[in-house]
Order: C-alpha cells, then sequence, then structure tokens
C-alpha cells in the first residue's frame, strides 16, 4: 500500500536528532523524499543513514544554518536540483540561548534567538512558497513552536517570544496562502526529552512541575510528535489550516 506522503519532498530542519530527526523517520516511512538539514555535516550525514538503513534511498542530507538567511535560497535551489519542489516544509530547527530573567538579557542573544526561530523559519517559507505558488501546486508548511509559544516562560522569555512569533506567522500566511491552497500549521511541543532539553529533563523540580501540570502525568519522546507533523503534511488535514496543535500532554489545558 502506497504510504500517506508517496511522492512527496519534505524539507525538515534540524533532523540530525531529537523531534526533527523522528519527524523526518516518519515521513520517509510514509514514502517521502526526505531533506534533511542541520548545520554540522557528521550529525545530518549520520541521521540521513539512520533514516535510509530503515527506508533505502528516502533521506539526502543538506548543510545549512537556518539563521543565516543569505544561504537559504541556495539550500532550497540544492532541494530543488536533487530531489524537486518540495511539497512538505518542516521548520524544526530553534534555539533557546539564554536562560535567566529578561531583565538581564544580552542582545547577541536576543538576536540569535530571533534569527534562528523567526528569521530563517520565515525565508525558508517564503522561499518554497514562491516555488509551489510560481508552479500552481498545494504544500504544507508547518513550524515548531512551543508551549512557551502561548504561555508565560520564565527564564525562557525571549525564547517564548521568538516561538510567539512563529504562531502569529503561522496565521498570518495561512490566510495570505490559502487561495493558492498552501496550507500552513504549527505544533506546539511541551517538554520532550532530546539534547535540547536535556538540561531541563535533568531538572528534578522542573519535571515534577511539567508532571504534575500535564494531564497525562509525563513528558514526552520525540516520536510522539512526529505523528501530529505526518498528519499535517499529509492529505488527512487538507481542510487545516493556522491551527497550533499543541502536543504537550495535556500540560496546557490545565
Ligand atoms: N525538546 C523540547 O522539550 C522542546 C519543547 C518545545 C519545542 N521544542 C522545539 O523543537 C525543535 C527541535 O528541538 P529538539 O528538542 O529536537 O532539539 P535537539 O534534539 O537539540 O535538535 C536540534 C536540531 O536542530 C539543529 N540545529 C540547531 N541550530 C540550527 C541552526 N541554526 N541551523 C540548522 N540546524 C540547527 C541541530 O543540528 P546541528 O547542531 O547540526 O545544527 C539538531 O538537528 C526546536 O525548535 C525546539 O524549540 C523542543
Amino acid at each position: 500500500m502506497a504510504g500517506r506522503l508517496q511522492g512527496r519532498v519534505a524539507v525538515v530542519t534540524g533532523a540530525s536528532r531529537g523531534i526533527g530527526e523522528a519527524i523526518a523517520l516518519a515521513m520517509a516511512g510514509e514514502g517521502a523524499q526526505v531533506a534533511l538539514v542541520s548545520r554540522k555535516a557528521p550529525g545530518i550525514e549520520a541521521a540521513a543513514d539512520r533514516i535510509n538503513a530503515a527506508h533505502p534511498g528516502s533521506a539526502t542530507p543538506f548543510v545549512a544554518h537556518v539563521g543565516e538567511v543569505a544561504q537559504l535560497p541556495a539550500l532550497i535551489d540544492a532541494v530543488c536540483a536533487q530531489l524537486g519542489t518540495p511539497d512538505i516544509l518542516v521548520n524544526n530547527a530553534g534555539t533557546n540561548p539564554y536562560f535567566g530573567p529578561m531583565m538581564e538579557l544580552e542582545w547577541a542573544a536576543w538576536d540569535k534567538t530571533f534569527e534562528v526561530n523567526v528569521k530563517g523559519p520565515f525565508a525558508l517559507m517564503r522561499a518554497v512558497a514562491q516555488r509551489l505558488h510560481a508552479e500552481g501546486r498545494p504544500g504544507s508548511l508547518l513550524n515548531i513552536s512551543s508551549i512557551f509559544g502561548t504561555c508565560a516562560a520564565p527564564f525562557q522569555g525571549i525564547y517564548g517570544m521568538s516561538k510567539a512569533a512563529l504562531i502569529s506567522m503561522t496565521r498570518t500566511l495561512a490566510v495570505e496562502l490559502g487561495p493558492a491552497a498552501i496550507r500552513v500549521n504549527c505544533i506546539a511541543p511541551g517538554l520532550v526529552e532530546t539534547r535540547f532539553s536535556s538540561v531541563l529533563v535533568q531538572n528534578d523540580e522542573l519535571v515534577r512541575r511539567y508532571t504534575e501540570r500535564a494531564a497525562l502525568g509525563r513528558y514526552g519522546a520525540p516520536d510522539e510528535v512526529a505523528g501530529a507533523a505526518l498528519w499535517l503534511a499529509s492529505d488527512e488535514s487538507r481542510f487545516v489550516t493556522g491551527q497550533v496543535i499543541h502536543v504537550d500532554g495535556g500540560y496546557t489545558m490545565a
């Protein structure tokens, strides 16, 4: 039986590990050709090898820094040349360089956070949407935000602001690109065990506070975010756009 993404090309940023690798693996398992993107060649090549071992010929690694927007048109050109125009984009790569009170923030952390978490994702969405529009093809664009895009984020305030900006971008682009049948949605994960969150997951007090508030009483694993991404990328969600789906074990409803 053909996979749900058979014949589609997907770009997943931050795909060398964690949530991005899990999404890329799930999409490859549904028949997509997946362009894996991260900054470091050894990591992204190793992830491509792991995914190709499970689904031969499905994953191609690309090296790019999503915070350096000047690199991104060439990235999308390279993906188009090797795999074809992307039908799916997952803006998953993210950064959180500053943990502390907003009052003590330094501008370098502000700039880095917004360059990687907002400016790069917008540049990629625009580059992919322009191609799709020119070819008259539908598409599905996804942003990986965070519960901190909709909740207060003490000690992660700049990160939270950038993730809120992604949600705003999702909604406005959904309106502007809807007539071209290009859907734009967002996933807001809660605490998920990855390298990115390792400091949080190793902090017993933070874990206790998270698991007490989350209805399911636990934090998540990367493959538990992949299912929502797969659904939003596939035709099963073809009447869904501009939405934010919290994948957080019931943390935000409490
Ligand atoms: N884990 C959580 O609890 C959690 C919760 C809510 C939201 N999120 C969001 O989920 C996304 C993925 O996080 P994760 O937890 O899976 O992190 P992770 O396991 O640390 O993986 C991060 C990935 O992003 C890549 N990356 C980092 N900076 C990049 C850049 N400037 N350009 C290109 N690639 C870059 C990394 O590879 P390289 O080092 O090779 O670049 C890696 O592949 C992030 O947007 C994060 O904000 C995570």
